[in-house]
């Protein structure tokens, strides 16, 4: 690799030398193409056969170690349990469990886990319709009774949920939870134009100018205001998620609270930074968590991962106790609606409570890092050339003028800024090999076969 630390210039580097605009390579175990080209990553971004995720271990970390839905054999399981000891399986202390139509195969797989994990006796659940098997604190047993229900052979075990959140699921369950998602989201003000929700990001602007002329009123601005210096990106917080937040439970952070989002986006950032596109090496060398936890990222990706988990637990858990299934009074209620009612309506469903909060961490997770970090590559940029920033204030002055905050009324009126900001995000992107997709289908594509990947997993690298 020619430019270290530069994975994407790296590729394209490699993509030159062979004169090519689709580079295929091993990186570790995983058959890896690359696209280099915008009409073809178009097309590819199109293809449904491209939908699938991986599993890796930022996307396990994140989801309680759960990992994507599959049917594998008994031994594999156990293996499993037997990596996954409570200590490392995220905050939940999540490891696994089993379910089989077989008595006998349950009775056996106690007695294995048994062997493997003494600290959290497994035991069987006679209650449910088949016999299942768990391991670990009673988060599993949310998950089985839940709905995600599965039955398998005695010789198969199935030990694996879909992965939560939308960001690393695929197939049927991401379907299900991007489109109720998105459909959702938006009576609430998510890609559309919403009066409350222009009122709140007005009212964090007004007082995010405020911090910058008048200074700190608060502790926790101190760290971001300090005479005449401004300490970007975390000086753009505010905004954005306290409109995620009024989106997700109508309500937001007063600045007196402030600190609580600043922390969120530093957590959000750590995360961030503790990894790249392809999940850093992490991906491909896992146990690199446990041998260099700091340096492999893995400490922040960890600490990243819980504050945001935290946050939405709080905010959720004060929903679910209010929740009055008569009136909808935000996102977060006709979710919950929805879950319940699949619960004791069709008795397998997508819906669940920690679904929800990495629903709500995935949509937090670029509201909390990426907006802020476009606008500051932005600044900086304008900065090294004052022409364009002459422009840019020229065209300000002469559509919003002084005496108010601009409007999305504005936005027609000013091609100039609008165009800055998306040349920074072409000069400047911010995932600039995207997020890894799974061939779920064999095809061709560019002219090339891709082979179909069924299933990736994260254990095949240990
Ligand atoms: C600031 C600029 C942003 C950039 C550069 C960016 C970039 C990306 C990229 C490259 C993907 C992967 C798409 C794919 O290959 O499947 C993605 C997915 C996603 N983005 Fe953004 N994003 C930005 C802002 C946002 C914002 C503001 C939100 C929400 C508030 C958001 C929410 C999401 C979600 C939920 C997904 C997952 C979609 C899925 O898997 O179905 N993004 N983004």
């Amino acid at each position: 690799m020619k430019q270290l630390n530069n994975l994407g210039g790296s590729l394209r580097t490699l993509a030159a030398e062979y004169n090519t605009k689709i580079v295929g390579f091993y990186l570790g175990p995983y058959a890896t193409v690359v696209i280099d080209d915008p009409k073809l990553i178009k097309k590819g971004l199109y293809n449904e056969d491209f939908d699938g995720r991986l599993d890796i271990i930022v996307a396990r970390m994140r989801s309680y170690w759960k990992t994507l839905g599959d049917i594998i054999n008994v031994s594999t399981c156990w293996n499993l349990l037997k990596r996954y000891p409570a200590s490392w399986g995220g905050s939940s202390g999540y490891v696994g469990f089993l379910t089989t139509k077989t008595a006998s195969v349950a009775n056996l797989a106690v007695k294995g886990l048994s062997r493997y994990d003494r600290s959290y006796t497994p035991f069987g659940i006679p209650s449910a319709p088949s016999h299942s098997v768990l391991c670990g604190i009673p988060v599993c047993f949310t998950v089985i009774t839940s709905g995600l229900r599965f039955t398998a052979n005695s010789k198969q075990v199935l030990t694996k949920t879909t992965m939560s959140g939308i960001f690393f699921t695929d197939g049927y369950f991401w379907h299900v939870q991007r489109r109720f998602t998105l459909r959702y989201m938006r009576d609430y003000g998510f890609g559309r134009r919403e009066e409350s929700l222009e009122a709140v990001v007005a009212s964090e602007t007004k007082e995010m100018i405020d911090m910058a002329r008048n200074g700190p009123k608060y502790p926790a601005e101190n760290e971001l205001v300090k005479g005449d210096l401004i300490c970007l990106q975390h000086f753009f917080d505010v905004p954005f998620m306290n409109g995620m937040v009024h989106i997700f439970a109508r309500t937001t952070f007063p600045r007196s609270e402030y600190k609580v989002l600043f922390d969120l986006a530093r957590a959000t950032l750590l995360f961030q930074r503790g990894t790249n596109d392809f999940g850093g090496a992490l991906t491909i060398t896992p146990w690199l968590k446990d041998v260099l936890p700091g340096y492999s990222g893995y400490s922040n990706l960890k600490k990243g991962n819980q504050a945001l988990l935290n946050f939405f637990d709080k905010i959720i858990k004060h929903a679910l106790a209010t929740h009055d299934k008569t009136y909808d009074r935000h996102f977060l209620d006709v979710y919950i609606k929805k879950w319940k009612e699949e619960e004791t309506t069709v008795k397998k469903t997508t819906f669940s409570e920690h679904q929800l909060q990495l629903v709500c961490t995935d949509y937090m997770f670029p509201a909390a890092t990426g907006v802020q970090s476009v606008l500051t590559f932005l600044l900086e940029r304008i900065l090294l050339q004052p022409e364009i920033q002459d422009k840019i204030h020229e065209e300000i002055d002469r559509v919003v003028g002084r005496d108010r905050l601009p409007t999305l009324d504005d936005r027609r009126n000013m091609p100039y800024t609008e165009a800055c900001i998306r040349e920074i995000m072409r000069y400047e992107p911010l995932v600039p090999l995207g997020v890894p997709h799974r061939a779920m289908k064999a095809s061709k594509f560019g002219g090339y076969d891709i082979p179909e990947v069924k299933y990736y997993s994260y254990d095949d690298n240990f």
